[in-house]
């Protein structure tokens, strides 16, 4: 989009699933860089709404009610209530954190529905939907997972698979299964509403093409679909729970929730401008909106409905067909609206080498980081930025995040800052010395300081964050060299003017971090804001050496960061162990059970209480023992496939249970009369099964 062109942005963040709160894939992925990017614009003076809310509808809020036992009203309330007082904790800026419960939303996604219904954009359709006869009801895509039939992910969702990032129809999963009941669901009629996307494929490929400069990983999907050729998709469900169908044959039936939740954006947008306020509760602004319909006083439409509005979603990369695709489809053909100019998607995070999994906890929760490390809002910022996904999947992992924090935000970032602060209050009692003569050392100080907003600027506004964040890390490592090669402290006892002018370039780098940094790290910002008393600059000031004037006086010096010690990450890793070692707990299934017997099937069987007498490997096999055991009434021999588990010499005296009666029957060449009872658990272990106590040979077991 040309620049120029530009009178302001609406910058969208993924609406989150209200049902758990956000973790740090979800932070990295989408929220951290859409806040640097709206903290930056704003920084730019630039006109920004930057929007978000609640993702409340959809089929995985009425799941998560049913299991917990409360309605779904009361689970989105849950949700939206911790993730929106953590985002806020977190320093996220969202102009306005919205839900897509609310009254606003529910008319807004019902009017856009009737006005495509209305432009006879819908097809009617009779489907056959995939129905499970135990819960009684449709199943959504997202409910029924199989075999995807593109790369035979076994995993696949009715509606996407994440292993290719191929999207499905329910019908093209392999051995579908409701994962309500567990049952194979049935095919039931059902009357629904399709958006022909392929109508809309040329449109598409015109817009997309003219994106070039979107990710690759972004543009490629969006071309492998294009390519694949666009089906039509029903955008109603028969559901109970999300935005009614207006319409008086959809009794029943919701919209799609990736119909609603896009929209979800617009209806938050004319909420932040008093569109329509509505009674409903803000747990950002901590209040009511008072019910009243005032009229539109920020134009929500010129944020939505203007081609000088830049429009940008932040999302991670399972969204991209419903940003890329799908809502730019529902937009044209509404009509009215503007197009995205960019969708940046970062890749996923894993987490210790392994994918995220909420159903798994192997996660990092932002509302318990911000419990567990108070106050260490930006660490998490900084780490996530540094190693943000944007091009490849990434691995999140402690001890990273522990070194980052010791040997970057401490030792480079924290220990700069701190170094002029404390000199300027010994030599100059906090007051900012004038600027003496300007030697070569400085001014090619000076002249490199210029030069970071520019690059910062480039790399923000080409949605290149790590690199934008380690460039401001570069200009306090530029202060750190400055004071190394200049040595201060040292000169203070010769050359008083010197210290004057090198203590004043440097707390002018210091005031430039406070600008370059704040959009990645608020919270240090803020401290350095306090630190050097100085405000009121903005991204233009930054590259200057003129920000602090000579006499201004500085405030106390406090640390900006801490070090992280190993408790507080063997804690962690400590809390992970326990997620994986309760998962491999559950994860041990029971095989099902066998078909009813008669009692004569079962007492026809021998068991006999017997000890092992004499034990050794049978040649050349790996899990064959041969046994010889005291049945109480002889001493036969027993082939046994126990090697793996039990060396000869530490079974002889072992008592076992064992069926004699069992047809003698030869293995390797040995005749094995009986069989050794044993308990095998799910990975395959075997262990004796045997009275509890010492017990005669021969004793009936039954
Ligand atoms: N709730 C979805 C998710 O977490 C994202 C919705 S984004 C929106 O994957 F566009 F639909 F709002
Ligand atoms: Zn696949």
């Amino acid at each position: 989009m040309d620049n120029s062109k530009i009178k302001r942005y609406t910058v969208t963040a993924a609406l989150p699933y209200t049902n758990g709160p956000v973790h740090i894939g979800h932070l990295a992925g989408v929220y951290i860089p859409a806040d640097i990017y709206a903290r930056y614009l704003r920084s730019n003076k630039r006109d920004v709404k930057f929007i978000c809310g609640s993702d409340e509808n959809g089929v995985p809020i009425t799941l998560k009610a049913k299991r917990e036992g409360i309605t779904p009203q009361e689970v989105v309330d849950k949700y939206h209530k911790i993730i929106g007082d953590s985002f806020k904790e977190f320093g996220v800026s969202f102009d306005i954190y919205h839900r897509t419960s609310s009254l606003t939303h529910h008319q807004t996604a019902a009017d856009f529905f009737e006005t495509l219904y209305d432009k006879g954009v819908f097809t009617e359709e009779v489907t056959e939907q995939y129905y499970d006869a135990t819960a009684k009801q449709f199943l959504a895509d997202r409910y029924i997972t199989g075999t995807c039939p593109k790369c035979g992910n076994e995993n696949a969702y009715g509606d996407q698979c994440e292993n290719c990032g191929s999207t499905l129809n329910a019908t093209d999963l392999i051995n579908p299964k409701s994962t309500l009941s567990g049952d194979k669901p049935i095919l039931k009629e059902t009357k629904n509403w399709f958006l022909p996307l392929d109508k809309y494929e040329d449109r598409l490929r015109t817009y997309i093409e003219s994106h070039k400069e979107w990710r690759p990983n972004v543009y490629g999907q969006c071309q492998s679909w294009l390519n694949a050729g666009l089906q039509p998709r029903a955008m109603t469900r028969d559901l109970d729970w999300g935005v009614r169908v207006p319409l008086r044959d959809a009794e029943g039936k919701v919209l799609y929730v990736w119909f609603d939740a896009p929209i979800g954006y617009i209806s938050a947008t004319k909420e932040l401008c008093n569109y329509a306020k509505l009674d409903v509760w803000n747990p950002i602004a901590e209040e009511y909106y008072i019910s009243s319909h005032e009229s539109d006083k920020c134009g929500w439409e010129e944020y939505w409905k203007s081609d000088e509005t830049k429009l940008v979603h932040f999302i991670g990369k399972d969204n991209i067909v419903f940003h890329c695709i799908i809502f730019p489809a529902m937009l044209m053909a509404h009509g009215e609206y503007t197009l995205a100019d960019n969708v940046p998607a970062n890749e996923f995070l894993n987490l210790e080498g392994q994918k995220i999994s909420t159903s798994k906890n192997w996660a990092v929760w932002l509302n318990e980081y911000l419990r567990e490390f108070e106050g260490k809002q930006d660490v998490l910022r900084y780490v996530l930025t540094a190693t943000a996904p944007e091009t490849k999947d990434n691995d999140f992992t402690w001890k990273d995040f522990q070194a980052r924090n010791n040997n970057e935000l401490v030792a480079i970032l924290g220990n700069f800052v701190n170094r002029v602060v404390v000199l300027t209050h010994k030599y100059f009692g906090g007051s900012v010395p004038t600027c003496m003569e300007i030697t070569d050392v400085d001014q090619a100080v000076i002249d490199e300081l210029a030069g970071y907003p520019g690059k910062v600027s480039a790399s923000i506004e080409n949605y290149r964050f790590r690199e934008a964040l380690s460039e401001v890390m570069n200009v306090a490592r530029l202060g750190n060299k400055y004071l190394a090669e200049t040595e201060p402290w040292k000169l203070i006892k010769t050359d008083e003017d010197r210290v004057r002018t090198i203590l004043n370039i440097a707390l002018q780098i210091a005031a430039n971090i406070q600008i370059l940094i704040e959009p990645f790290l608020p919270f240090t910002a803020e401290k350095l804001m306090k630190m050097l008393q100085n405000g009121g600059h903005d991204w233009d000031d930054a590259g200057t050496v003129s920000l602090l004037k000579r006499g201004h006086e500085i405030g106390e010096a406090v640390l900006l960061f801490d070090k992280i010690e190993d408790a507080e990450i063997d804690f962690q890793i400590e809390k992970l162990n326990q997620s994986k070692a309760s998962n491999a707990a559950s994860n041990i299934i029971a095989v099902p059970a066998k078909e009813n017997i008669q009692f004569d099937d079962f007492s026809a069987m021998d068991i006999r209480v017997a000890t092992i007498v004499a034990a050794e490997k049978v040649e050349k096999t790996k899990k064959l023992l041969k046994l010889t055991v005291n049945t109480g009434i002889d001493e036969r021999t027993v082939v046994s496939g126990i090697a793996e588990y039990y060396k000869p010499e530490d079974i002889v005296g072992k008592q076992v249970s064992m069926i004699i009666n069992l047809a003698p029957r030869e293995i390797k060449g040995i005749l094995s009369q009986g069989m050794i009872l044993m308990a095998e658990n799910a990975e395959g272990k075997l262990t004796f099964v045997a009275p509890v106590e010492k017990f005669q040979e021969g004793s009936v077991i039954r």
